[in-house]
């Protein structure tokens, strides 16, 4: 089993290496990991954001760790030279269209939500967001409109087999949940999101076990914060996905916990190939200091075990060490504690050797 490691920026290499010591801990034979440099990194040390041998190491292995990618210092590079392209050249070149991003309140922790306690605690979903198409990949440019001013412009376009392959992951996802699918989109204005909405209903007559429904976005914005409860997987393109994701990220309470999952179509000999990373981003302002909230790399970590190398097991037992180390009230800086990223990471790796004498 083979796991490309890309740590990337900012506090990316320290819940990179918290996660992989978890790794370790869990002594799984066989596994070999490689190490790469993306982001702002690998520009310092290589000219580019996302090297060639990376896109190759990615690749060959059945599975990518990616910490995080950004860097204020390079906010003025030209677009296909900043850090960001590190992850958006990830996602296309490995055909990662299926971005799955879960958001369920942690028991305890419902105070940190700036939702009241009773709404942050029914957040329990699954945000299905298409992750190599729409506005993002598009055609772009720059051009001069007849009085001679600047005009950026971005294409918009959803074809139906990308449509139909990231509802199949929804609908597939939704079975193994609450059996409901909230599909957001804006028809009432884009035409993108009229065939995105057509093709939609017509996967959906494939599930007849699931309930579906059709939501637009600035509806979807709304209900989110009004009553998250009623959403069991989300499922939308590229751009409401990336905002939604984070809203809904934001209302678990802390953006700290969060993994996510990025999958093709390849499997892989124990899986589906992925990249998983933590939502959070580089957080440059923290970087260095020690005070990294380690645990959503660690719950990426087990998103990893779990759909590319099959180890639901393990996968679990990540999971539920976690879950003790927040319940002994130990928190990051993230969650209004003073707890270090080694001390959490530290706490996660005695959870797991010695459940039965750790702090829960
Ligand atoms: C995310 C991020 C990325 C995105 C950025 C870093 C390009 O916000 O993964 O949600 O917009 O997809
Ligand atoms: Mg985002």
């Amino acid at each position: 089993m083979k796991i490309a490691v890309l740590p990337g920026d900012g506090i990316g290499p320290e819940v990179t290496g918290a996660a992989l010591r978890v790794l370790d801990a869990l002594a799984i034979a066989g596994i070999e990991v490689e190490e790469g440099d993306v982001g702002a990194t690998a520009y310092r040390r290589h000219g580019l954001p996302l090297p060639l041998d990376v896109i190759d190491m990615a690749r060959g292995a059945d599975a990518v760790l990616f910490g995080a990618v950004g860097d204020p210092e390079f906010d003025t590079l030209p677009r296909n030279l900043r850090p960001e392209q590190a992850i958006l050249g990830l996602r296309r070149e490995l055909g990662l269209f299926a971005n799955l991003r879960p958001a369920a309140g942690w028991p305890g922790l419902e105070a940190l939500s700036p939702l009241r306690p009773e709404l942050a605690r029914e957040i329990d979903l699954l945000v299905v967001r298409e992750l190599t198409g729409d506005v993002y990949f598009g055609a772009k440019g720059e051009r001069r409109t007849e009085a001679g001013e600047r005009q950026g412009w971005d294409e918009m376009a959803y074809g139906e087999e990308e449509i139909r392959r990231i509802a199949h992951t929804a609908f597939r996802a939704a079975a193994g949940r609450q059996g409901h699918v909230t599909s957001v989109d804006k028809a009432n204005v884009l035409e993108t999101s009229r065939v995105w909405r057509e093709v939609v209903s017509a996967v959906a007559g494939e599930y007849p076990g699931i309930a579906i429904e059709h939501m637009y976005v600035d509806n979807a914005a709304m209900q989110l914060v009004r009553s998250p409860g009623q959403f069991d997987v989300i499922l939308t393109g590229n751009l409401f996905g990336d905002i939604l994701s984070d809203q809904a990220s934001a209302c678990v309470g802390s953006i700290g916990l969060l993994p996510s999952a990025s999958l093709g179509e390849r499997q892989t000999a124990y899986g589906t190939f992925g990249l998983y990373e933590p939502i959070h981003g580089s957080a440059p302002d923290i970087a260095g200091t020690g005070r990294a909230n380690p645990l959503a790399a660690i719950l990426s970590l087990a998103m990893l075990l779990r759909h590319s190398l099959g180890r639901d097991a393990e996968a679990g037992r990540v999971e539920e060490a976690v879950g003790r180390v927040l319940a002994s009230g130990l928190r990051g800086a993230d969650l209004g504690g003073d707890a270090s990223t080694e001390v959490l990471t530290a706490a996660v790796i005695r959870e797991l050797v010695q459940p039965d004498q750790g702090a829960a």
